[in-house]
């Protein structure tokens, strides 16, 4: 293209015909795989790998080498703490620290911190930034301190949006190119990032996905991450989405099937003449929602729609002529007739989708929005008491998260509805609590040349912010009358949100129920007010002159929400709203240090040196005899294991907070606490929905100590088990680690002393952070759960796991052996999935290993 040579996989010549049949994320994993061959070496490399995809060899591995690497600030705190703890180990040693930086481009968004404290008045951004600012501040300053310091780290400030919609809109290039030999080469856009949302740019054509915070810091430190060949899985697409039926309900639709189907740890990839009826913004809302379906990608290759988006955010024409011709000559060009050769095949018609939600308690759990009522009634929820407020009241209604609010159309289709209500006088209840918050401030301009600015404002839907707010568990206080109807017991309150998970206590940890839906979808369910009213057949709301108001009533048409798109998008917003947003005057006040070494301050309450920074404790590899720490159920979350949400006023972790001089009143979250291991430490799994099946009446985070016949807190147990040389494991059932990519849910558990996790099945970004940590995660057989092995207080659980004999997916012998001496033998498979992985349990984790 122009001057430029193609790093093109040269299909023609090196795979002809039966190349061009692969599903295009192996096409792009080859291209990336030989990226820095050259010549016979490169034809050799791919060659063989092309062998091993036509035998579709289970065993081979191959070296993925993202060009950048995304982060946003809740999961970058830790992995740039360690990295200056390592440092500052270094500079102890003797040894230049300086040596220690990121040997590629890292992007940190701070997103993940902004709290809903003022919302439904204009000037709430501000003021909720002002809040953001003070509250974060050494947490901040340190951020800064890390762009300044380490080569390749840029952050994008608060208030620039959130890291998937500023990766889309901003950071994402499809193709790009690198200097070889003095020439300039094109390549794909790869990337990864610390974020399990990560694959909404695959809605683009860019190929990434999310890791754990310390698969990030092996990439970060120049080693590839090694993968298994995966399985592809094709998603065909035919029809075309029903006038009224959005973005998010196709998105839901496809979770709620693929997790039933079982795509867990896969590649996905969308196909078939559907594909060509999606926007790329609709393909970025279903591509989002990849870690909810549990695959690994959620990929739509590069069509005219591609170029389209990309016109409409801005980039330039030559950029633009790039992508189309590097895709055309490469093979890449989406073709709808196309049969590529899949692991397997599922058909979605997209023309049989209709409007949904899902909850209460996990995004996959699929429902039309009419069978909310009849979900909560089935619930059985009784109150014995007087209130004025619905027994499922609305407590929180959030235009929230990056799956929802970058495509315009859903934003637009909010302030329609919005509209038509201010239009008939309706107005939300008093205890609901109403936010909008975009991926991206571009949006308050599209939003306001729409006009439909002041129409979210009618009914409290004011923008309150950029960023991640009510989706990470930080909507804010909850209103004084659902607080007091929650401890009354009057009430059992829900969440409408436009997110992507709806676990307990993710939002908030005293709302239990939430679901997830449309943007539109939330603004009448806010003016609804009552979770329990049946939208299909019950009114919204009735008028102040008594005229019933339907959902039909208020609904936007597919050629409303075009009309209102029409000219009131400008590609020029998009550069200028995050320019501006960039020079964050807040933000650019704090006033960090430019000392190589990190200026570390032992009264801080923020930040700390985590121990395992400083010196390894060695591999945990070995064969012992193990006391159970926890024994858990199915579908425990990363929520369960380390919250995001607010540190409870009344919990041991405020506690300590507090003797170190916090105030009570103003601890903020988990999330914001990462930098600390001993916050971290002393929260893993408080939770108050999980439940140790080891002794059920234990209060959040405590269990037994054994020996001694204690209840303690885990922490306290943890380290009376350390003093006396006993090995602690973890049992749990399936899915364990669902949910985001925080490594603190794996260090946690580490600093816990736990050697190995058992479970039924893992998540796959969690079971990398374990590893990454040094933890061996063991799958059981098919026949033992945590309801079969009924462990009771007293039984052991002995591992059999030498080093030299573990192998990727390889068996490991695990005994049960009871209280009263029996055992029973149990053949476990390591969850590992290759030799780098191996490698990094052998060394003890990442962090020794480099
Ligand atoms: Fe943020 Fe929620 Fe997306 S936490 S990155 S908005 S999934």
């Amino acid at each position: 293209v122009g001057n430029h040579r193609y790093s093109a996989v040269d299909l023609p010549r090196l795979g002809g015909e039966s190349l061009m049949r692969m599903p295009v994320v192996l096409r792009l994993m080859l291209e990336n795989a030989a990226r820095n061959m050259q010549g016979a070496e490169r034809d050799i490399a791919i060659a063989e790998l092309l062998g091993w995809l036509e035998a579709g060899s289970s065993e081979a591995e191959v070296a993925f080498q993202p060009g950048r690497v995304l982060m946003h600030d809740t999961t970058s705190t830790p992995a740039l703490v360690d990295l200056a703890a390592m440092r500052s180990t270094l500079a102890e040693a003797g040894v230049d620290p300086t040596r220690l930086n990121s040997s590629l481009p890292v992007d940190v968004s701070v997103d993940h911190s902004l709290a809903v404290e003022a919302f439904a008045r204009a000037d709430a951004p501000t003021h909720n930034m002002a809040i953001e600012i003070r509250r974060n501040r050494e947490r901040y300053t340190f951020l800064r301190w890390a762009s300044k310091v380490l080569r390749g780290v840029r952050i994008n400030p608060p208030g620039t949006g959130i890291m998937h919609t500023i990766n889309l809109e901003q950071l994402a290039t499809v193709v790009t190119s690198e200097m070889r030999d003095g020439a300039e080469w094109l390549v794909p856009d790869m990337m990864i990032g610390t974020d399990s949302h990560t694959p909404m740019v695959n809605g683009i054509g860019v190929l990434g996905w999310g890791v754990g915070g310390l698969e990030a810091q092996t990439v970060m430190f120049g080693m590839p991450t090694m993968l298994r060949i995966p399985d592809v899985i094709g998603v065909r697409l035919t029809g075309a989405l029903q006038p009224g039926v959005l973005a998010t309900d196709l998105a839901l639709t496809v979770t709620g099937r693929l997790r039933r189907i079982g795509v867990s740890g896969e590649f996905v990839e969308f196909f078939g003449p559907g594909v060509s009826t999606l926007t790329a913004g609709d393909r970025s809302v279903v591509a989002n929602m990849a870690p909810e379906y549990g695959a690994t990608t959620g990929f739509f290759p590069v069509d005219a729609h591609t170029l389209d988006y990309l016109r409409s955010t801005g980039r330039s024409s030559s950029a633009i002529a790039r992508v189309e011709a590097y895709c055309r000559a490469n093979g890449l060009w989406f073709d709808p007739e196309a049969q590529p050769r899949y692991t397997r095949t599922i058909d979605v018609d997209l023309s049989s989708v209709a409007m949904h939600v899902a909850g209460p308690r996990r995004p996959q759990d699929l429902m039309g929005f009419g069978e909310v009522a009849a979900t909560l009634a089935a619930l059985d929820f009784q109150r014995d008491i007087d209130s004025p407020l619905p027994r499922h009241p609305v407590a929180i209604a959030a235009i929230t998260s990056c799956t929802n609010t970058s495509d315009p159309r859903l934003l637009i289709a909010a302030g329609l509805v919005a509209r038509r209500a201010r239009a008939l006088g309706l107005k939300v209840p008093p205890w609901v609590k109403t936010s909008t918050a975009p991926g991206s401030p571009a949006a308050a301009d599209y939003l306001a040349r729409a006009g439909l600015t002041a129409d979210l404002a009618a009914v409290g839907f004011d923008i309150v912010g950029f960023g991640c707010t009510t989706c990470i568990g930080n909507p804010g206080p909850l209103p004084e009358v659902i607080r007091q109807g929650i401890a009354d017991g009057a009430i059992r309150p829900v969440a409408a949100l436009s997110g992507n998970r709806n676990f307990p206590g993710r939002v908030h940890p005293d709302l239990e129920l939430g679901f997830l839906m449309s943007p539109p979808l939330v603004v009448a369910f806010a003016l609804a007010g009552d979770a329990e009213r049946d939208l299909r057949v019950d009114p919204v709301q009735v008028t102040s002159t008594g005229t019933p108001v339907y959902l039909d009533d208020l609904w936007p048409t597919r050629d409303e929400i075009d009309e209102a798109l029409r000219g009131s998008q400008d590609p020029r917003d998009y550069g200028r709203a995050f320019a501006v947003a960039s020079g964050n005057p807040l933000w650019h006040g704090l006033e960090a240090p430019d000392t190589a070494l990190y200026p570390w301050d032992p009264t801080s309450t923020a930040l700390r040196r985590p121990p395992f920074a400083a010196a390894s404790e060695g591999s945990l590899l070995g064969t012992y005899s193990a006391f159970p720490l926890l024994v858990v159920g199915d579908d425990i979350t990363t929520d369960h294991i380390s919250p995001a949400s607010a540190i409870p006023k009344d919990s041991l972790v405020a506690d300590y907070l507090v003797e170190r001089g916090d105030d009570r009143n103003d601890l903020n979250v988990f999330a914001s606490r990462r930098g600390n291991w001993e916050v971290m430490v002393r929260g893993a799994f408080h939770s108050k929905t999980l439940k140790n099946l080891l002794v059920p009446d234990a209060p959040v985070a405590h269990t037994l100590h054994v020996p001694s016949g204690d209840i303690l807190p885990l922490w306290d147990a943890a380290e009376r088990y350390r003093a006396a040389g006993d090995p602690v494991v973890l049992v749990a059932g399936e899915r364990y680690g669902t949910g985001s990519s925080r490594d603190w849910a794996a260090k946690g558990q580490r600093l816990l002393g736990i050697r190995a996790v058992l479970a039924n099945s893992f998540e796959r970004i969690h079971r990398s952070n374990l590893i990454g940590m040094g933890v061996l995660p063991l799958r059981f057989p098919a026949d033992v759960t945590p309801a079969t092995l009924a462990l009771r207080p007293g039984d052991r659980i002995e591992v059999a796991a030498e080093a030299e004999q573990l192998r990727p997916r390889g068996r490991i012998a695990v005994r049960v052996v009871r209280r009263e001496g029996h055992t029973e033998s149990i053949e476990a498979i390591a969850a590992v999935e290759t030799q780098l992985e191996v490698d990094l349990l052998r060394a003890g984790g990442v962090i020794p290993s480099t």
